[in-house]
Parts: structure tokens; sequence; C-alpha cells
């Protein structure tokens, strides 16, 4: 298992509990020496391979991570009668004989990218059934500006509403319900219906930059009749690669000086091999760890043009950090006064909660502001449960399009360095002085 704790000898164990849920047990404490190379980027992969169903012919995408997302995004490709193949980091996907519209089961439901076929069957089809999308617990995460934006190039939307009352059964407490809900909607295939007669160019402006509803916007409009235009669109560059990955199919996609997107349809896509860059938020994650736990790192295939923010608080932190991938830290860290995520080219929301991680390792008081998504603390109280992280204080957010929250943090222990190693998205960490993710 390629996990930065396993490369660079911290003991690790994978177990599983009396409840049967497998964890990761680490033992740490000590500082990182080594070398580590960053994984194919999962928040490209996935837009990437939604995509291979606009034309036909096969598409090869490699440097795929080997993670469930991926998995699960290619049984939904399978589910729609693509011919796929995965050998090792490598996927083909041929949508030719693709002639299903309809997106059902648990794996759509439980990987919030499923929304992305939306726009890609759409484009490929001009008709999609998809459900409501799953994804992480860190909000709500509405799907409304991803219809607003296709409506936009002609398309038409209904709902499928799911005939079991389980959100409103008294007797089901509101955890188990919420499983219980995600589990049944899915079997019982609620979801967005969508259709379109005519799938024309349009203008759209989004009221926030979100990343998956320019993707859809995108996918959408790349075979459709004219000429898009998108204002305010996502800047990441996942957003850009799925740009870059039509183009090499022969799409044509630019933005203008505003960072407005204008695309030009085309009738159809043709095949391609594409090698997906490396993942900017698992790098990230790689030089936090690392600088929290002292030593001296070299995080390989470093996207480093992308993480400029990240290497702005390193050094704020005392870390040393080059673009060659080389972190250096001498512990105890310093606090920074305040990090304030934001979309691209702002602080990664994905890379708020290793940062956390990180700090409460620092000397001082750090805060953190949340502008992405309203619930993404789940961390603080992980790491609290930990002694690392103070309570501090938390301001709810005031409105879905203005979300922020703030929390503080303080040096509590040695057990947040040890944590802090192994905080690249860790979530669950469930025990005291050993750490178990
Ligand atoms: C993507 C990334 C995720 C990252 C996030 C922000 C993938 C697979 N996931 O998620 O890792 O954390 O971007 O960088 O690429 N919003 C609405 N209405 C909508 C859509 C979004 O109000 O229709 C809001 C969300 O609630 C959130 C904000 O917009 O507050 C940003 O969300 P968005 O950029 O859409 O995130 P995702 O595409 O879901």
């Amino acid at each position: 298992m390629d996990t930065l704790a396993h490369i660079l000898g911290y003991h690790e164990y994978l177990r599983t509990g009396e409840d049967h849920v497998a964890y990761l047990e680490i033992t740490g404490g000590k500082p990182l020496y080594g070398e580590i190379t960053v994984q194919g980027s999962k928040n490209a992969a996935l837009p990437i391979l939604a995509a291979c169903i606009l034309g036909n012919g096969p598409c090869l995408i490699e440097n795929c991570p080997q993670i469930q997302d991926v998995d699960d995004t290619i049984a939904i490709l399978t589910m729609l009668g693509c011919s796929v193949k995965k050998e090792g980091r490598t996927v083909t996907v041929n949508a030719g004989e693709m002639e299903k519209t309809a997106i059902c089961g648990s794996e759509a439901g439980r990987i919030r990218s499923s929304i992305l076929f939306l726009g890609a069957l759409l484009g490929r089809m001009g008709k999609a059934e998809v459900p409501y999308p799953g994804g992480c617990a860190i909000g709500s995460r509405p799907i409304d500006l991803h219809l607003q934006a296709l409506k936009k190039l002609g398309v038409y939307f209904d709902t499928k509403e799911c005939g079991i009352s389980c959100v409103s059964d008294p007797l089901e407490d509101p955890d188990a319900c919420g499983l219980q809900k995600d589990r049944k909607i899915q079997d019982c295939r609620a979801g967005i219906l969508a259709g379109t007669s005519h799938l024309h160019g349009g203008s759209i402006t989004l009221d926030v930059p979100s990343v998956g509803a320019t993707e859809n916007s995108i996918l959408a409009a790349v075979c459709a009749d004219g000429e898009t235009l998108i204002r305010h669109g996502a800047m990441e560059p996942e957003v850009e690669e799925l740009c870059d990955f039509l183009r090499a199919r022969g799409a044509r996609i630019s933005r203008d000086e505003d960072q407005n997107i204008h695309i030009c349809g085309v009738k159809t896509l043709s095949p391609v091999r594409y090698r997906l860059r490396a993942d900017r938020i698992v790098a990230g994650s790689y030089l936090l760890a690392a600088a929290s736990c002292g030593g001296c790192v070299c995080v390989r295939n470093l996207p480093a043009g992308q993480l400029d923010t990240l290497f702005d608080v390193l050094r704020r932190m005392g870390a040393e950090v080059s673009t060659d991938g080389v972190v250096r830290a001498a512990l105890p860290l310093l606090a920074v006064h305040e990090v304030r995520t934001a979309p691209y080219p702002g602080f990664p929301t994905d890379l708020q909660s290793p940062l956390m991680a990180a700090l409460c390792t620092a000397k001082g008081i750090s805060r953190i502001r949340e502008t992405v998504f309203e619930n993404r603390f789940q961390t603080a109280v992980q790491l609290k449960k930990n002694g690392s992280a103070d309570s501090g204080e938390r301001q709810p957010c005031p409105n879905r399009r203005n979300p922020s929250a703030s929390r503080r943090f303080r040096e509590r222990s040695g057990s947040a360095r040890r944590g802090s190693a192994c905080a690249g998205g860790a979530d669950s960490m469930r025990a005291h002085g050993t750490w178990r993710i």
C-alpha cells in the first residue's frame, strides 16, 4: 500500500475492528526522510473518464489513480454499455457500442462525480437519467448551478422521486436514517431526468465558480450546436485538464483574458491516448505531513505551479520547500495567523484538513477560515479527540453563497505530531496515542 507512512518507515497496520470496519493503525513520532511519487489526479480522472463517452473509438487514459472512485466510475461506464479495460494505472474506454442513458446502482450514488455523466450523456445521447449524486459529507453540495447551466443549452429536466419515506421515519435515528436514505434512494433510482430536442450553445454565468457545474457545462457544450460562453467558471487545474483532454480529441475550447470559457461545438470527438497529471491535493498532503513531522522528504512528480498558496503557507510555518518537491522542516513549526480557503488560485479547500493537522503541531495559535464548504471542519472533532485541536470558535456559515467558518488551533501534544504524519484526508481517527484511520 503506497501510503506516506508505509514508504517512509512508519509502523502501519491494516486491521479490522470488532465492528468489522477496516482501519489503519499508525505509530509515528519521528522525523520523516525519503521520497515518494505523486499519483495521477483523481479530480481530473473522474471528469475525463466521463468525457470518454463523447465520441466513438478508444480513449486510453494513463496514470489513473488506483482508488475506489475510479473503480466506481468504470462501473458506471460499463453500465452504460461502454467497453472498459483496466490494466494497472491505464484505463481504456470505448464508447462505440454505448446505447444506455440511465445510471443507477450503488456506485453512482456513492460518488458525487456521477453527476458529471449528466453533461456527458446529454452531449452524447441527448438525454440522461442520473441519481442524485453522493460524495463526502462536507456540506449541502447542491446541484442547482449544474441544472441552471444546462438549461441554457436547451436541456429540460424532471425529477424522479423516491417513494420510500425513510427520511421521515421517526423510528430511525438520524445517522442511521441518513445512510438508510441513501441506500433506498439508490434502490428506487430517484434522480434527475434530463433531455433535449436540440442541444445548442448558450451563455452561462455561474453564481459561484463551481468546479462540477463548469465541467458539466463543458461536457454538454463541446458537441452542442453553436457557441457557448461560460462566465465565472472554475479555474481549478482539473477543469483545465479536462479542457486539455477534450482539445486533444478535437474540441474547440479557449479562455479569454477574463478567464471566460469559449466553446465552439464540434460534430464528434476522436480517440486519444492521454496521460493524467499529478494530483496536487495528494502532493500537498504529502508536503504537509512531511513538514509537520520534521526531517526531509522529496515529493516526486510535484505539480509545483499549482501549489503556490500552499508553498506560501508552508514557508510561513517555517518549512523550506522547493519547486522540485523537497520539503525540509525542523520542529516545532510556526503558527500562521490565518489561512483562508478559496476557489483556485486560492488555498484549496481539499488541503484544509491536512493543513489543520499540521497546524496542530505548530507553536502558537493558528486560524483557518473555510469559505467553500460550510461543513468541512469534521477533522477538528477527530483531532480534538486526540488532544490536538482546541475547540476555539466556530462561526456558522451565513448562507451557502458565502459559506465561511473559522477555527483556531493551538499546540497540544506529541500525539498531534504523530497524527499529522498521516493526516492527508484522514477523517476518522478513533484512538489516542497510536492513531487509527
Ligand atoms: C470539486 C472537487 C472537490 C473540491 C471542490 C472545490 C471533484 C470530483 N471534486 O467538487 O474535491 O473540494 O470541487 O474545489 O472534482 N455549489 C452550489 N450549487 C451547485 C454546485 C456547487 O451552490 O450546483 C456550491 C457548493 O455547495 C460549494 C461550492 O459551490 O459551496 C463549490 O462546490 P463545487 O466547486 O461545485 O465542488 P464540486 O464540484 O462538488
